[in-house]
């Protein structure tokens, strides 16, 4: 598998950076990953606008512009054997010859790529629908920005798997927040409800296409705190992200999602957006040129 490393393509096994890399100290730096279609980026602009402000928000000059990042991620779609694929963009303030919290002088940010197999839910998970639970939001006051210092995440994901489920669904302060690694939409009474893109939660690429997609298709939405009754007695929920799409969640907690002879089933507002969200990627895949 093919990677970049600071301004080399090389096989990602021979890919090595210095331990004292603050990535590796610290966390100390930004991410992206992008969904791959038959080799076309999907929503490049939008990944790139974002990671040019997470890496604004941790104070660390962007070693790339646009046109110098599309030419690199370019190469590493084309030299992939896959076709669909998640490229991943980690850059980190670099390495220093010494540990110290403060940001080091002279030293210019790790850049690093690789790509691998998209691999998004199954057709019966999206059939059926996908478990989650919910837990307390531990993670800090800026979940706006994409940053690698993700153990907050990784605690909080690993207590869906133990508990056999696909996510666990965050609540900070009796509202919803996000799950590990996915935004999460409710819908009531027919009406699509999410939580504001604020410092409480991480401006989903895939958020924006499905409040676009809602928007075009005249589905009516309400973007505002959604509290936790509400998370709870929603009639439908879905999750969202770059890798998973739209899935539905039909399970919480161990309790059907919805009422009825609905309960338990992905709903008709999921149902729709699966189907809209299909059709404008296949869409923009085919007239893309990049
Ligand atoms: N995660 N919220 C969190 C905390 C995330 O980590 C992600 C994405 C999202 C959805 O964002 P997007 O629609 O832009 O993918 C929301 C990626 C896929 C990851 O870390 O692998």
């Amino acid at each position: 598998m093919t990677a970049y490393l600071n301004g080399q393509f090389l096989p990602l096994c021979e890919a090595k950076i210095s331990p004292l890399d603050r990535g590796f100290l610290f966390g100390d730096g930004g991410y992206e990953v992008i969904p791959v279609y038959s080799r076309h980026p999907f929503r490049l602009a939008e990944h790139l606008r974002r990671l040019q402000a997470t890496l604004d928000g941790l104070r660390i000059v962007n070693p790339h512009g646009d046109e110098q990042w599309r030419t690199i991620i370019l190469r590493i779609i084309e030299q992939a054997e896959f076709a669909d694929q998640a490229v991943y963009i980690q850059v980190t303030r670099g390495a220093d010859i010494r540990r110290d919290h403060a940001f080091p002088q002279g030293v210019k940010p790790t850049v690093f790529l690789f790509t691998a197999p998209l691999v998004g839910p199954t057709r019966a998970q999206r059939d059926v629908g996908v478990a989650a639970i919910t837990a307390a939001d531990i993670r800090w006051e800026r979940c706006d920005l994409k940053s690698v210092a993700m153990v907050g995440n990784v605690l909080t994901r690993q207590l869906a798997v133990d508990a056999g489920c696909t996510e666990t669904i965050m609540l900070r302060d009796g509202l919803l927040t996000e799950g590990s690694a996915t935004n999460v939409f409710c819908v009531k009474n027919g009406i699509i409800l999410c939580p504001p893109k604020d410092h409480r939660i991480l401006p989903g690429i895939t958020y924006d296409v499905v409040l676009e997609l809602a928007a075009r298709h005249g589905a009516p939405v309400a973007v505002r705190p959604v509290a936790e009754a509400e998370l709870r007695s929603a009639d439908e929920l879905w999750i969202t992200s770059s890798t998973k799409e739209v899935l539905a969640i039909t399970t919480l907690d161990g309790k059907p999602v919805g009422q009825g002879a609905q309960a338990g089933k992905p709903g008709p507002v999921t149902r729709q957006m699966y189907a809209w969200y299909a059709a404008f990627r296949d869409e923009v895949m085919r007239v893309a040129t990049v």
